[in-house]
């Protein structure tokens, strides 16, 4: 289908689905263990409902925000682009095409630490005053790590994630037994027992022993704002939120690729706005892992996410289309953002708040 087709984020991973090598269709959609956590991360969206409200002037509506990643004057929308590697096993262009079509439309673009474009390359490709966030694994060498920080400083970056879900790798065993049957064996396409899969092959430098202190290393390390990625609990946000250097966190669970039955993080974002308010003024609160529609957004927003991440869809969306994929994919959600903010009855970001929400009872996955 031509790219101006597409109608909702589903479409392009149906699309990537049918036109990806089985490897790369196997290492983008795998999640870890049964992926219960990969769809729960979505339903539990489903349990959110509106309370609308009517009659309310919302001819013109405001979708922008100024507050992403330590704010600043420029507009963005209020989703970013999550960090995820590997973007040219999609598409040649890789990240490019996400760099460029996140320019275009104002999203802030998370850099994967394995990301397969140059990292001069991607800030090379930056429109003027184009923000982009820097995702860090922290490398068993530390002065690895430090040379990559140095770089970002130098080249205008606009903040870190560090990134603390993926001490190891999930087992994803889609992804393990896709790259187990590249191999020719004897002239039976046989299964090569040494292999985990594509997330093993490009994870092996990263430090499982790491504890709080790491954010003293960084803040020593490097003078940008601090984001921790992969927050799966109350206790840890509260954690963060005490912790000096700390800008933000991201609630996450990796898209689900990681432990398997980690709660979703909407439910995670529920709890803390429920039982520790005061973490939200403390510390922005990004969150990712199943953000599908406008009205996902709507909803992390009006619980107090100061904006939200995707990572498959953007994927999936620059494998089947380039750039013009990434394009229509910042324009898809856009629209439904305006369309339901309309609907809802605000016409700007900041009048979103819990009222407009209805959280339904916890149902099993
Ligand atoms: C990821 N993610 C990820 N996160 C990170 O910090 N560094 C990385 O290199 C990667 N790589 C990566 C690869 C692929 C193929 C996927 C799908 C995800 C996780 C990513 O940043 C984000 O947390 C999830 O993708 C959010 O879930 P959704 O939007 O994919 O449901």
């Amino acid at each position: 289908p031509v790219v101006g087709s597409v109608l909702n984020l589903d479409e392009f991973e149906s699309i990537a689905r049918r036109h990806l090598s089985q490897q790369a269709w196997a290492y983008y959609s795998s999640a870890g263990d049964d992926e219960v956590s990969a769809h729960n991360n979505r339903a539990a969206y489903n349990r959110i409902m509106f309370r609308p409200r009517i009659l309310r002037h919302v001819g013109e509506v405001d979708a922008s925000t100024k507050k992403l990643f330590g704010g600043g004057t420029k507009d963005h929308l209020p989703f970013y682009i999550s960090p995820a590697a590997l973007a040219k096993l999609g598409h040649p262009d890789g990240e490019l095409n996400l760099t460029r079509a996140a320019g275009l439309g104002n999203v802030v673009q998370g850099i994967s630490a394995n990301a397969s474009c140059g990292l001069d390359d991607m800030l090379d490709a930056r429109a003027d005053g184009q923000a982009v966030v820097y995702q860090l694994y922290v490398n068993r060498d530390r002065s690895a790590s430090e040379k990559i920080l140095t770089s970002c400083e130098e080249r205008g970056v606009k903040a870190v994630m560090l990134t603390v879900d993926a001490a190891v790798m999930g087992k994803r065993e889609r992804d393990m037994r896709a790259k187990g049957e590249v191999v020719d064996v004897g002239g039976d396409t046989g299964r090569d027992e040494k292999a985990q899969g594509v997330a093993a092959a490009i994870s092996g430098y990263i430090d499982p022993n790491l504890d709080w202190s790491i954010v003293s290393w960084y803040t020593k390390s490097c003078s940008l704002p601090l984001y921790i990625k992969g927050i799966q609990s109350v206790a840890d946000a509260r954690l963060a939120a005490s912790t000096p250097g700390v800008s933000g966190i991201i609630l996450s669970n990796h898209g689900g690729r990681s432990l398997d039955y980690s709660p979703a993080p909407i439910d995670v974002l529920i709890e803390l706005r429920e039982h520790h308010p005061e973490t939200f003024d403390k510390l922005e609160i990004y969150i990712d892992g199943g953000i599908r529609r406008g009205t996902d957004v709507l909803k992390a927003l009006a619980l107090g996410a100061t904006g939200v991440g995707l990572g498959r869809p953007f994927l999936y969306a620059q494998s089947g289309y380039g750039q013009e994929g990434a394009i229509r994919a910042i324009d898809i959600l856009r629209d439904e953002i305006e369309r339901g903010m309309r609907l809802l009855g605000v016409t700007s970001l900041d009048q979103l708040g819990p009222e407009y929400v209805d959280i339904l009872p916890r149902m099993p996955p």
